[in-house]
């Protein structure tokens, strides 16, 4: 992908330029937490968005995106915000990273990914990172902590796109680390990386491609809801409110409202009971705690759609150590944890079943635990 995109940079602009990438996500288990304060469990995959860069001089940046065959350009003003959803992207990094003190100059840019979009696996958190990292790497001396990177990127999602979104995405995606999961606790931001090689397991994705899209979704609502219970409770975030505090205000939140709480706090101990279970070796728990995070998200969160209800019922029945929907929810894939022996049958039986009832086999795609942001060099 290199090549081709200094190619192309190369013919549009009649420069250099220097190459920036960032990856995609899964996130093992901890969904909807990141927001609570609760803990997230992502990884960073072999699936990128890159992007070559030079500063060209001017007050202005000047972008092309490959796989959209779409330009644009912009000044680094807040009244220059492009119109181009994929744009504001861009733009809200630079606006984010001068908000902070960085410095932003004119550059130009063509980019392109295979992150596959709207499936859940934060192409736009890949978009975000890859710019902060150049931003910080090309004008600012990387002084702007990784920290500060990932928060760059969230803002832009608050303040340009109108995702109300946790941290995951960006810090997962900034601070990915080859073969690790990383147990990201999101009040304090504190991370641990957890190697994962699960012996004798595959882990693989399958993508209902039911279209995700986050702006404009019930996703803002859902958070919402737990602010709401959050509020009523007198804690700062979910993450310290506990079920029989949750049962004793009952009759003062709508139903709707508490089965939303109901999900995160269990969620959050979740992902702690997966990490034990991890370092035992004990994936028959981690399994579990997968099946019970999609049931969650299906009937109290209500993030799921028939499809991917389909794709975990079809898990089951094959015998799939864990399974369950993977992200924001509203479409996009699940994430399973699938015995080597039973790979070949599941994947068999996921892609006729699933054909057979809405009429396109489920995309499969298995994925790399990866590193994050980075220069890419030869
Ligand atoms: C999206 C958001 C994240 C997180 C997940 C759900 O990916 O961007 O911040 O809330 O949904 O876990």
């Amino acid at each position: 992908m290199k090549e081709k995109i200094q190619e192309n940079f190369n013919q549009r602009f009649g420069t250099d330029s220097v190459v920036y990438a960032s990856a995609g996500r899964i996130n093992l288990i901890g969904e909807h937490t990141d927001y609570n304060g609760g803990f997230v469990f992502p990884g960073a995959i072999d699936k990128y968005i890159m992007a070559a860069i030079n500063i060209n001089g001017t007050d202005k940046v000047r972008v092309y995106s490959m796989d959209m065959d779409a330009y644009c350009e912009f000044g680094l003003n807040e009244e220059d915000a492009p119109q181009e959803q994929w744009a504001r992207y861009i733009f809200g990094v630079c606006r984010e990273t001068i908000k902070r003190g960085g410095t932003v100059k004119g550059f130009d840019t063509v980019f392109a990914g295979n992150v596959p979009l709207g499936a859940g696996l934060s192409s736009s958190a890949a978009l975000e990172s890859c710019f902060a990292f150049a931003l910080n790497d090309m004008f600012n001396d990387n002084k702007i902590d990784k920290f500060e990177l990932a928060k760059i990127g969230q803002s832009t999602e608050h303040n340009y796109c109108g995702v109300n979104c946790g941290i995951m995405d960006q810090f997962a995606s900034v601070f990915g680390k080859k073969d690790c999961l990383m147990r990201l606790d999101c009040r304090s931001l504190e991370h641990e990386y957890f190697p994962f090689h699960p012996e004798g397991y595959k882990l693989v994705l399958l993508n209902s491609k039911v279209k995700h899209e986050l702006v404009d979704s019930p996703y803002n609502k859902r958070r919402a809801s737990c602010e709401n219970v959050a509020a009523i409770l007198g804690v700062e975030t979910l993450r310290d409110a506990t079920y029989t505090m949750l049962a004793d205000i009952r009759d003062k939140i709508s139903d709707e409202d508490y089965r939303r709480a109901r999900f995160v706090i269990g969620e959050k101990q979740r992902v702690l009971d997966v990490c034990d279970a991890l370092e035992r070796g004990d994936y028959e728990t981690v399994g579990r705690c997968m099946f019970e995070t999609h049931d969650g998200l299906s009937r109290d969160y209500e993030v799921s759609c028939e499809e991917l209800d389909y794709l975990n019922d079809v898990a089951r029945e094959c015998g799939v150590t864990g399974s369950r929907i993977m992200g924001g929810g509203f479409g996009g894939c699940t994430i399973n944890l699938v015995k080597e022996d039973c790979y070949d049958n599941f994947i068999a039986t996921a892609k006729e079943k699933f054909n057979a009832k809405y009429g396109h086999e489920p995309e499969v795609i298995n994925v790399i635990i990866s590193d994050g942001a980075h220069k890419v060099v030869d």
